[in-house]
């Protein structure tokens, strides 16, 4: 029975091709779905500030903690944490609540992937002469009881099965070539948005912050929507760490990632709250922002149903890309330890995210929408749980291992990797994962749930 450290492992093969798959895990419906949906809900730029903050002082240190202990350990996550600390296997907890973040992250995630795969088709139709795509189209279906369950279903069968067969390699290679496509095709919508009478009231509502606006929930969102965004505080970049080449440098890799991503996310606000103010349309819009917004912009432009439908399809290998991030990390511990094959893991991962995900979607209609727990739809719940709990409370425990736990010519060990000598940021993030990272995002999060009033 080999151990899982002596098994032969995958890599990237350079640093480029290591940036660009931890970018692939990155980059999803978080930037162009949930980043302008949660700015339009927590009043605008004064969100955005502090979640630019709240990447920069947590999520760059936790990332570049997790590709640390991954190219430590070379193990999946629940191995990593167990043995990253010489005796202390508790750690392998990091690696147990990820599987609950990603079991609760992927219930709703391929709700809302389900709706982007609808709009595929429906702005396919709409090209084809079919009927367009209004405000209706989207509360129809979100809120919706076979349809949305439907294309759920759709979503994980097309997931687990690129997971089962371990073709990953391929979606991978697609995300990349497609990506730099649905970058164009944003900066095409911003430049479309922008040029819109009235677009202007959109950027100062991205871009000037009224501070009276930050409060502890703001707080707390922002700080859940850093750990969403960059796929921290339950694993998956700590696998993707373990499949780094020893030739890549840590911190930089960290830095151009949380870089690249934030871009992104602020081309896909650009695009989104001018066209909403000069729509007239609600910023406060819910989850349904992107779906109602994108298709108004392109209608605004010769050709729009046929770049609408372009950009679904876009968006629709993007969220490929990071739901099979989301489902690697119990697969690749299902298999590494449960000694299950590859197609049970994934059958058996891809239905209990579906049993999940129905009472998600469910709660988005008629059937569940007044079920509430803890004031919040099985939606939402799944949302806070995650991303406002679970992600964040692995953080500090992630920032508490790497800072305080791990042996420093380890630590100093992997930093130093492409480097001569020792670079000059190892005492810096040393310092902020000791001290920094761990007590804001502590503060906040007592802070959020009105423990403590800062
Ligand atoms: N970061 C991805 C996005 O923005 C979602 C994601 C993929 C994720 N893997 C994750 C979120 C792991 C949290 C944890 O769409």
């Amino acid at each position: 029975m080999p151990k899982p450290s002596a098994m032969k492992r995958d890599h990237f093969s350079s640093g480029l091709g290591a940036f660009a798959a931890t970018l692939g895990s990155a980059v999803g419906l978080g930037n162009i779905w949930k980043f302008p949906y949660l700015t339009g809900s927590n009043g605008g730029a004064a969100f955005v500030l502090t979640y630019l903050l709240s990447v920069a002082l947590v999520g760059l240190p936790v990332l570049a903690a997790e590709l640390l202990i991954g190219r430590r350990t070379r193990l999946n996550a629940v191995h990593a944490y167990g043995t990253v600390v010489k005796g202390q296997k508790t750690w392998a907890l990091i690696g147990w609540a990820g599987m609950i973040s990603a079991l609760l992250i992927m219930a709703f995630y391929t709700d809302v992937a389900g709706w982007v795969f609808a709009y595929v088709f429906k702005a396919g139709a709409a090209a084809l002469g079919g009927p367009g795509l209004g405000p209706d189209t989207f509360s129809a279906l979100a809120g919706g009881t076979w349809e949305p369950l439907a294309w759920q279903a759709g979503v994980l069968v097309l997931a687990s099965g690129i997971i089962a067969f371990g073709v990953s390699r391929g979606i991978e290679r697609a995300t990349k070539t497609l990506m730099p496509i649905l970058l164009v095709l944003l900066v095409v919508c911003d430049i479309r948005a922008l040029t819109l009478p009235g677009a202007f009231a959109g950027v100062d509502f991205l871009f000037r912050p009224d501070f009276g606006k930050i409060s502890a929930s703001v707080l707390l969102a922002a700080l859940g929507l850093s750990f969403f965004k960059l796929s921290l505080g339950m694993g998956t970049m700590t696998t993707y760490g373990s499949y780094l080449p020893d030739t890549a440098r840590i911190a930089p890799t960290a830095a151009r990632v949380a870089l690249a991503d934030t871009l992104v996310s602020l081309l896909a606000g650009l695009a989104i709250f001018p066209a909403v103010f000069a729509f007239g349309g609600q910023p406060a819009g819910g989850p349904g922002l992107l779906f109602n917004t994108i298709p108004l912009i392109f209608s605004k432009m010769a050709g729009g149903p046929v770049f609408t439908t372009l950009f679904f399809i876009l968006a629709a290998v993007a969220t490929i890309g990071a739901m099979v991030s989301l489902l690697e990390v119990p697969v690749a511990w299902l298999v590494e330890k449960g000694k299950m094959r590859r197609p049970v893991a994934a059958c058996l991962t891809g239905g209990a995210m579906y049993a999940l995900g129905i009472l998600a979607t469910l709660s988005q209609g008629r059937v569940l929408g007044d079920v509430k727990v803890l004031g919040k739809n099985f939606f939402d719940l799944f949302d806070f749980a995650s991303s406002n709990v679970l992600l964040p409370l692995g953080g500090i425990a992630i920032a508490l291992v790497a800072g305080w736990l791990l042996a420093r010519k380890d630590f100093e060990a992997e930093l130093g990797k492409g480097y001569g000598k020792r670079p000059w940021h190892t005492a810096v993030l040393s310092a902020f994962l000791r001290f920094v990272t761990p007590v804001l995002v502590l503060a906040i999060l007592l802070n959020g749930f009105g423990v403590l009033r800062l």
